[in-house]
């Protein structure tokens, strides 16, 4: 796989290409059923929603949005089976902790058993804060995660395109 990942913001017209990409990640219990065109415009409407590429294949996603209270709310990280276990969503979340700055507390909600997420966030300073029996209203547990948001010095450039490019270590 090439080195350097790609993040772009996905546009509202692209609302099928990330159906079609959560398709390919949804896990009904753990992660979340696979989105509709509708809930998939919603999510590219209410957040900051960046696909991540690799060349021209989206590996992932990665999207975040801001609550009252100085608070970011980390809506989605995935990456495309066929690529996990190559640091994409360590990059994924590094570049989302990078456009942080303004804000004092990084939330998030995962399953208590994905435990892929659970350490991945977890070895970002991420601590459960509380769980929820029906979060989502799907009948399955979540928990809550948040740190504190101190930037990651880890650099990401932007080019004139006004896309982001990094290196997934
Ligand atoms: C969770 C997920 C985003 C990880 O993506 P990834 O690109 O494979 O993760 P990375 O390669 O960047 O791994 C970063 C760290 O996450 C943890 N991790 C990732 N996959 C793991 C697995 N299968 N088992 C245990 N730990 C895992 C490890 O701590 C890993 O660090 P290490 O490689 O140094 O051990 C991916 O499995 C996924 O898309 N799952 C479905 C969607 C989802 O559950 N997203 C989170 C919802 S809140």
């Amino acid at each position: 796989m090439e080195k350097t990942l790609t993040f772009e913001r996905a546009r509202i017209g692209e609302a099928d290409t990330l159906m079609k990409f959560e398709e390919r990640v949804a896990d009904p219990r753990l992660y979340g059923a696979p989105s509709n065109l509708e809930r998939a415009r919603r999510e590219i409407r209410r957040n900051r929603l960046y696909f991540v590429k690799s060349g021209d294949a989206i590996v992932g996603t990665a999207a975040f949005c801001s609550k009252p209270g100085n608070r970011v709310y980390i809506s989605n990280v995935a990456v495309d089976p066929r690529y996990r276990r190559q640091g994409i969503a360590r990059a994924a979340l590094t570049f989302i902790l990078g456009r942080c700055t303004g804000a004092t507390r990084i939330e998030l909600v995962t399953h208590p058993e994905n435990e892929a997420a659970l350490r991945l966030y977890s070895s970002f300073g991420f601590e459960i804060k509380s769980r929820h029996e029906n979060y989502f209203g799907d009948g399955e547990p979540r928990l809550v995660m948040s740190r504190e948001a101190i930037a990651d010095r880890r650099e990401t450039h932007v080019n004139s395109s006004g896309s982001h490019q990094t290196t997934p270590s």
